[in-house]
């Protein structure tokens, strides 16, 4: 696992937007994952000034949600699909058709609908994600097996209180269960980045990093991939006992080399 440690989202952004940059420059029909909340807000407001400029188009591109909400309609704005769009597909060339969530309103058939419908696009070339204070990914919260597929979750009170910002304040208008992809759902895309900012993220990034693998801090699953970045600003990174050897990795990083 890589981990670049960044001087403020804006820096992670650049590096984040000019991998999916390369990624697009290489491939004629791209795959990226997205995340929603807070943490990869820069990265698509990154996107959407690269595509701005004309750098970047998403003509061809497809993508595909982590998670949704489910008990909620898809127009409410705190669906992730409304999220997503509202925050970067809908400012950008995406074709509406060509950006996909697991079907929260339908989440008996959702899960397996969804496998199916990433399998046909050819898998995730990019999967971003967050991780939440919990040390979940998607919404697999802290339990969620390891070889674990989209599937219905319930989510724990920390989540739903960490979320209620998205709901009025009250954890209780947050919805209680989610269609999330499983963890070996998110394992199976190419190139995972994982991005956290902030003192809230560094006891999780330092456990899903440098602690054992278990089922009871999902994020730790990524030690399992073989192309995994994990990209965190000075606050999220504190807890890293291996930071200063993070560090010269990536100042040393030979410049042919990707993230
Ligand atoms: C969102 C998602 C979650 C968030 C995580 C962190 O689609 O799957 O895992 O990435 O809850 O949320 P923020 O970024 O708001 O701290």
């Amino acid at each position: 696992m890589e981990v670049i440690i960044v001087e403020n989202e804006q820096q992670a952004a650049d590096i984040v937007a000019g991998s999916i940059g390369l990624l697009m420059a290489e491939t004629s029909a791209p795959v990226i994952g997205l995340a929603t909340g807070s943490t990869p807000l820069a990265v698509y407001a990154e996107l959407r000034s690269r595509y701005e400029s004309g750098d970047l188009s998403f003509a061809d591109t497809t993508a595909f949600l982590l998670d949704e909400y489910v008990g909620i309609p898809h127009h409410h704005p705190e669906s992730y699909r409304s999220v997503i769009r509202r925050v970067f597909t809908d400012h950008v060339d995406l074709p509406p058709s060509s950006l996909h969530g697991p079907d929260g309103e339908d989440p008996k058939n959702g899960g397996a609908r969804y496998e199916a419908m990433i399998e046909s696009a050819g898998g995730i070339d990019i999967q971003l994600l967050g991780i939440g204070s919990d040390g979940h990914i998607g919404f697999n919260e802290p339990s969620s097996s390891l070889a674990s597929r989209t599937r219905l979750k319930s989510l724990t009170a920390q989540t739903r209180r960490d979320n209620s910002r998205y709901f009025g304040d009250d954890p209780d208008d947050v919805p209680r269960h989610v269609l999330t992809q499983g963890v070996a759902t998110i394992l199976d895309a190419r190139h995972l980045i994982l991005m956290a900012f902030g003192s809230s993220k560094a006891g999780p990034v330092a456990a899903a990093v440098e602690g054992p693998v278990t089922a009871m801090l999902p994020a730790s699953a990524l030690q399992l991939h073989q192309h995994a970045t994990v990209v965190v600003d000075e606050a999220a990174s504190i807890e890293l006992r291996l930071r200063d050897y993070y560090r010269e990795c990536y100042a040393n990083k030979p410049a042919w080399q990707r993230i």
